[in-house]
Parts: structure tokens; C-alpha cells; sequence
């Protein structure tokens, strides 16, 4: 099994433990997730609580354990759902014969057969159970529906077991299952590779005062930064004036012009393996600053402006440039102009979104986006900056390997629009 999640921190795993001898090792289990940089919640079944206590698993997930279905209080803090859109990952262990088999069966009676119910992410079980219960025709034919409708299976393994038999049926080693879950728990997928972020506006000084600027509040790029450096990379983000606080790990650097942003970008491109440019940089600058406020004395002011380099397009045709990526923020026919950006900037692929209208991104903490590519279009649904900047990293990731190997860039462009 591939380890799946490998490529990002703070994966949100939920632990779901039920009743069987094997709780024992559920907070060792925990533990292990956590070591590797997950974050942990736990749901207990009833009979689970009859092998271990609540107490044991709050104090290693750090957090209270959800036991009960509809119960007032718990559902007023964080209910079911709460709980199932929470989870990145599912992972039960040990999963008892009873549990498998009204997981088969689709059944909602408690907590935890409830959130996995109404979870959308990818469920993990780890069975456990006297080795006459696991080879009953009956389990077989539950763990095959289970694996049929995509849920995965770790171990068990062979061997004494509590009852005092022997064979299969011991619930995997909680490491065993952590590392299949993650991995050795480093973020893989940029791991040793630079990236350089630029984000926010700019500003474009007419005196000590007053200046030009575009619109952007840099929550986009500052969640890329974070995303990048979440999935293993290096990351210098030069950021434009803005609020935001620098994601862990990220080495920013503050810049007001677009001539100061082009300088910061230059200086950092030259070891990058990736450039994405999601600053909205003021096209022009006053072609003087004025020392001294400027005041006002005619009716008419005319302000000479003088075009601002292009650090996109310039990255792009360096000899030796990184993957590039551009962003395209289009009040109108987006497809159209995103796509000439593409030829025009000459770069690996363009961000597009609609910035007009109710479902302006401006200032917000979702976007919709298309993304342009040589090879098509890749549409993303409404989310988070944060989630959608972790599937635009790993669109960069896909791109970037198909770069490295033509013959996967033909493949690529099945079911895909060019
Ligand atoms: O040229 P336009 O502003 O439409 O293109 C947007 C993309 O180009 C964005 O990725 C933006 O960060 C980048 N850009 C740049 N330098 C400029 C203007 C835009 O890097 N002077």
C-alpha cells in the first residue's frame, strides 16, 4: 500500500476504536500518528470503553473522545458531522467482526458507524479478532464488500492471539499501520525543492502618502507559501503590504513596490525549482516620486506612469527558469485571457479565476479556480485557499514530473480538454 497522506503535515486523522482485547494498543497507535505530525481525534464505541478507558485516549490525543450519538451536549460542541467533515482520514483499529459487519451493512446505530457514514474522506481499518471469527465466511465476504467500496485493509497479522489460539486475526502493530497511514512522517512530495511565493499588492509611491495599488489581500498566496512548505519545500515569500501572519516555516520578505518585489524575486530565483507569482503587481509606477506631499492646487492633475517590470514573464525566460506558475485575475472572458497569458508569459501553467461578481475571491477565504496548462484544463471546485492551494501543489507536482518524462506528457492529455 502506498502510504497515502505522506505528503502533507497535520493530516486530520480520525481514530476510531471499538471493542476488542486489541485497544490496548490504541494509544499507542495515537501516539505513533502523532509523532508523524497528524492531528488526532478519537471516537469510541461503548464496547471499546470496556477495554480502555476515555481518559487513556483523551490524554494521548490531547483532545476529549466523542462517544455518543445525539447527545445535546456533544452535538452543541462538534456533532457527527462536525466530526465526519473534520476527517481527512479515517482509521479504525481494531475493527471488530461486529463493526465490519455493520460497516458492510451500511448501519448508523452509534458514533462512530455514523461518521463513517457521513465521512467523505478515506476509511482505514485495522481488523482484529479470534482467528475462527476472521476466517467465517462471513467476515471474508464483509471484508471483501469493505475493499470493493475502496476501504482499505492493514493486516492483521498471524500468531498467539489473547484467547490463547493461534493464527490470523492479531490487529497490525500500531508503527505498521502509522507507517502504511504516513509514511517515516516526512512530507515527501517537495522535499528538498525551493519555491518562491510572491503575494499581496504593491504599492506605487506618488509621494510620501499617496500611491497606487491593485486589490489583494494576500490570503491566496500566503496559503500557497503554506501549502508548499507543508508538503516538504523551502519557501522564500515575498510578500507586498499586507496583514497576514508568515506560515510556519516560511521565510518571508517584505517588500512596497513592484521594482522592490521584481529585485527580491530575482535575487532568490536562481536555486527556486518553483516560482509562483500570485502577487497582483501594479502594472505602472509614477514616473516621480515627490519628496514632499503633494498638494492640491489645480483642478486637473495629470500623473505620468511608467510600466512596472514584468517578473512573471521575466522568470519565464530566464535560461534556466523554474516551473512557473502565474495567476490570472479576470473581471471577464477568463478562459480567453488566461489562456493568452499562458502563451504570451510563456509560462507552465495559469491560475484563472472570475474576480467580478458575488463570488469574488477579493478578501475571501474560498476560490474557485481553473487551471491552464499546455496540455488542458483543470477546473477545482469552491474551497478553501488552504485546500485549494494543496491540489494546485499537487497539479505543480503532476506537471512537473510529466515536464521530466515526454512520453507521460501524451498520456496526459486523455480525459483532459486541450
Ligand atoms: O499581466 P497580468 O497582471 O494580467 O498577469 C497576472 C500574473 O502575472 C500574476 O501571476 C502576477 O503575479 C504576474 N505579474 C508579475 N509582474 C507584473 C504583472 C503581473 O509577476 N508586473
Amino acid at each position: 500500500m502506498d502510504s497515502i497522506v505522506s505528503i502533507r503535515k497535520n493530516l486530520r486523522i480520525l481514530v476510531g476504536v471499538t471493542g476488542g482485547i486489541s485497544a490496548y494498543k490504541s494509544p499507542d497507535l495515537i501516539r505513533r500518528l502523532k509523532e508523524r505530525g497528524a492531528e488526532v481525534r478519537v471516537v469510541m464505541t461503548d464496547a471499546a470503553c470496556e477495554f480502555i478507558t476515555p481518559l487513556t485516549l483523551q490524554a494521548v490525543s490531547g483532545h476529549p473522545v466523542f462517544r455518543r450519538l445525539l447527545d445535546t451536549e456533544a452535538e452543541s460542541g462538534m456533532g457527527h458531522i462536525e466530526i465526519a467533515r473534520w476527517a481527512e482520514l479515517v482509521v479504525i483499529a481494531p475493527a471488530t467482526a461486529n463493526f465490519m459487519a455493520n460497516l458492510a451493512s451500511g448501519r448508523a446505530q452509534d458514533l462512530l458507524e455514523t461518521v463513517v457514514l457521513a465521512a467523505s474522506a478515506e476509511v482505514v481499518i485495522a481488523p482484529a479478532m479470534n482467528q475462527q471469527m476472521w476466517q467465517q465466511t462471513a467476515t471474508q465476504e464483509n471484508l471483501k464488500t469493505l475493499q470493493r467500496r475502496g476501504i482499505r485493509v492493514v493486516g492483521p497479522g498471524s500468531g498467539d492471539q489473547a484467547c490463547g489460539e493461534n493464527g490470523p486475526g492479531r490487529m497490525a502493530e500500531p508503527d505498521e499501520i502509522a507507517d502504511q497511514l504516513l509514511g517515516d512522517g516526512t512530507p515527501v512530495r517537495f522535499a528538498g525543492k525551493r519555491v518562491v511565493v510572491t503575494a499581496g499588492p504593491t504599492w506605487e509611491e506618488m509621494d510620501p502618502v499617496r500611491g497606487i495599488t491593485n486589490r489583494s489581500s494576500g490570503k491566496m498566496g500566503f496559503a500557497l507559501a503554506a501549502a508548499a512548505s507543508d508538503l516538504g519545500a523551502v519557501v522564500t515569500l515575498i510578500s507586498g503590504p499586507v496583514h497576514l501572519r508568515t506560515p510556519d516555516g516560511v521565510t518571508r520578505i517584505d517588500i512596497r513596490s513592484a521594482q522592490q518585489m521584481f529585485d527580491g524575486v530575482m535575487q532568490h530565483i536562481d536555486d527556486a525549482d518553483i516560482f509562483i507569482a500570485v502577487a497582483a503587481v501594479s502594472d505602472y509606477r509614477p514616473v516621480i516620486r515627490a519628496a514632499q506631499k503633494i498638494k492640491k492646487r489645480e483642478q486637473r492633475m495629470t500623473v505620468d506612469l511608467v510600466r512596472n517590470p514584468d517578473i512573471l514573464a521575466t522568470v519565464a525566460s530566464l535560461d534556466s527558469r523554474p516551473f512557473t506558475v502565474g495567476f490570472a485575475a479576470e473581471t471577464e472572458q477568463v478562459e480567453k485571457h488566461a489562456r493568452e497569458k499562458l502563451v504570451e508569459k510563456g509560462v507552465d501553467m495559469i491560475v484563472a479565476n472570475q474576480v467580478a461578481g458575488q463570488e469574488s475571491p477579493f478578501g475571501s477565504d474560498s476560490n474557485a479556480v481553473t487551471v491552464h496548462h499546455r496540455l488542458g484544463d483543470i477546473p477545482l471546485q469552491r474551497t478553501d485557499k488552504y485546500g485549494l492551494s494543496v491540489r494546485l501543489m499537487e497539479i505543480v507536482h503532476d506537471l512537473m514530473s510529466r515536464r521530466e518524462d515526454p512520453d507521460q506528457q501524451e498520456a496526459a492529455t486523455a480525459g483532459r480538454r486541450s
